[in-house]
């Protein structure tokens, strides 16, 4: 494990104060955890807007009886099959489908992806979560 260092660090009262209250509304058991937390939020946001490899994956929600919708999707994930490490496709009930595209690679082609994904006629919501491989975030 890597060393952990100690250090002090200055807030406004009030500040401190709601950065505790808001902490321990998320279950956080020590200020360390959330601040290294925040550290790595930043970090990972510094990751996608540099176009580094990057983790995460594209959830959609859509209409599985439009059948030109279900084959637009495979054709769209064939031309980024180099950043879809993997995909989960859940019948949520008789007409609904959720789909998980888990990816790794380069942010701006997640990005590109999940742009033409989202923007592709029939899709009823699609978000894209923006994670890491792990990697420069300690
Ligand atoms: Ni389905």
């Amino acid at each position: 494990m890597e060393k952990l260092i100690r250090f002090g660090v200055s807030l406004p009262e009030g500040l401190l104060k709601k950065f505790d209250r808001l902490i321990k509304e998320k279950n956080y058991t020590s200020r360390s955890k959330a601040i290294a937390d925040l550290i790595r939020e930043e970090l990972i946001k510094k990751q996608w807007q540099q176009d580094k490899e990057i983790a995460g994956a594209v959830v959609l929600v859509y209409n599985h009886h439009k059948r030109e919708l279900v084959d637009k999707l495979i054709d769209i994930q064939h031309n980024f099959q180099k950043i879809i490490i993997s995909n989960q496709h859940i019948h949520i009930d008789k007409d609904n489908c959720l789909e998980i595209i888990a990816i790794k690679g380069r942010s701006q082609q997640a990005q590109k992806l999940n742009d033409i994904l989202k923007a592709t006629k029939g899709i009823k919501h699609a978000t894209l979560s923006m994670s890491s491989t792990g990697k420069g975030i300690e």
